[in-house]
């Protein structure tokens, strides 16, 4: 019910604040209030629509994506707004700073939002203490990353250092390769850098299932600024691999939607209404080769239980959000659950 008056009473009013600056405050308001006796304020009963994928069970197919909760910080209070999964980072091996601010913007018109945030976090160390605490009952993913100044003949290393030590608190790993604001990250997704490491991951993964007795599926993001055959390419690598599924999309450096919107000139990858058309189109591609031998998690633009049901038919087994809980609020979490 509380929810209800997020966007016509709250978000005028936080809209009016820089965006990093109303994030920060958020962050640290569910991180409190989520492990604090007064928790139950943001309890939101969900239906209970089960679902099993990779190997897993979740008690709903509505998830947070990737970003918004890059330290793990806030995991029980975003578990309580009923997402079915949350999935925390992009984390780095070491923490650094992202880049200079301002980098993170609002198209209003359009729903949108333009990053070039740069993976700023706090370390994979800090991110485990953090996922070590929590008490949600839902399924953690963790999304993991490179350093801006590793090279990128060296990233693999940055992406089996994080393997490594996530392995034990993750339900899942996301393997983030398609930021558009790491200089050259999106290149892994393509030729020999992709193969080689599909084939690194693998090998980590069946090292540490070993170690620790115990299986962690492992997933791709992917961009959605890629043309018909890298689409083809990357989907019969993870095919010849057996990788455990691929997220689509992540932020998009297109402009076409946004034409002459304010700031829609910044540099960065830009979220939501905005995205949803194109991150479903490359869903849709994907389960055309993909089958139903890899699970895709469809993102991208999702604001409304038609546009979840979108993302559904053109083949996402589950679904994940940023943009539009930004604008719609906790709200739209309970609505695409209880719908869908
Ligand atoms: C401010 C911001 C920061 C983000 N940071 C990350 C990140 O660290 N790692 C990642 O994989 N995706 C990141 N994303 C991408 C989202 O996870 C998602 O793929 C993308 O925004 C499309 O979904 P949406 O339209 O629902 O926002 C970020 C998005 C935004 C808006």
């Amino acid at each position: 019910m509380l929810f209800h008056f997020y966007e016509p009473f709250v978000r005028p009013v936080i809209f009016r604040f820089d965006p990093e600056f109303i994030h920060e405050m958020t962050m640290s308001m569910l991180h409190y209030l989520g492990r604090s006796p007064l928790s139950f304020l943001l309890s939101q009963k969900v239906a209970y629509k089960p679902v099993d994928v990779m190997g897993l069970h979740f008690k709903n197919p509505i998830g947070l994506a990737a970003g918004l909760d890059k330290n793990a910080v806030a995991i029980d209070g975003l578990g309580k707004l009923g997402f079915g999964f949350i999935e925390v980072g992009t984390v780095t091996p070491v923490p650094q700073p992202g880049n200079p601010k301002k980098r993170l913007f609002r198209v209003v018109p359009a729903e949108g939002i333009i990053n070039r945030m740069g993976f700023n976090n706090d370390g994979v160390e800090a991110l485990i203490r953090q996922v070590e605490k929590s008490r949600y009952d839902g399924i953690t993913g963790i999304n993991i990353g490179k350093n801006k100044l590793t090279p990128l003949e060296k990233s693999i290393d940055d992406y089996l250092i994080c393997m490594d030590r996530v392995y034990r608190y993750a339900d899942y790993i996301t393997v983030n390769i398609s930021s558009p604001n790491t200089p050259d990250l999106r290149r892994l997704q393509f030729g020999n850098y992709f193969d080689t490491l599909l084939r690194s991951l693998k090998s980590k993964q069946r090292d540490l299932t070993e170690l620790h007795g115990k299986y962690v599926p492992v997933a791709i993001k992917v961009a959605p600024d890629v043309t018909d055959d890298e689409l083809k390419s990357m989907a019969d690598s993870l095919l010849r691999h057996h990788m455990d599924g691929v997220i689509a999309t992540n932020t998009t450096v297109s402009r076409d939607a946004v034409y002459d919107m304010p700031h829609a000139y910044e540099t960065g990858g830009l979220s939501g209404r905005p995205l949803l058309a194109r991150s479903t189109e490359v869903i849709r591609k994907l389960h055309d080769i993909l089958k139903d031998e890899i699970p895709i998690i469809g993102v991208g633009g999702v604001d409304s239980v038609m546009s979840a049901r979108e993302k559904m038919e053109a083949g996402a087994r589950l679904v994940q959000i940023y943009t539009g809980f930004i604008y719609h609020g906790p709200k739209l979490v309970k609505d695409l659950v209880d719908n869908i």
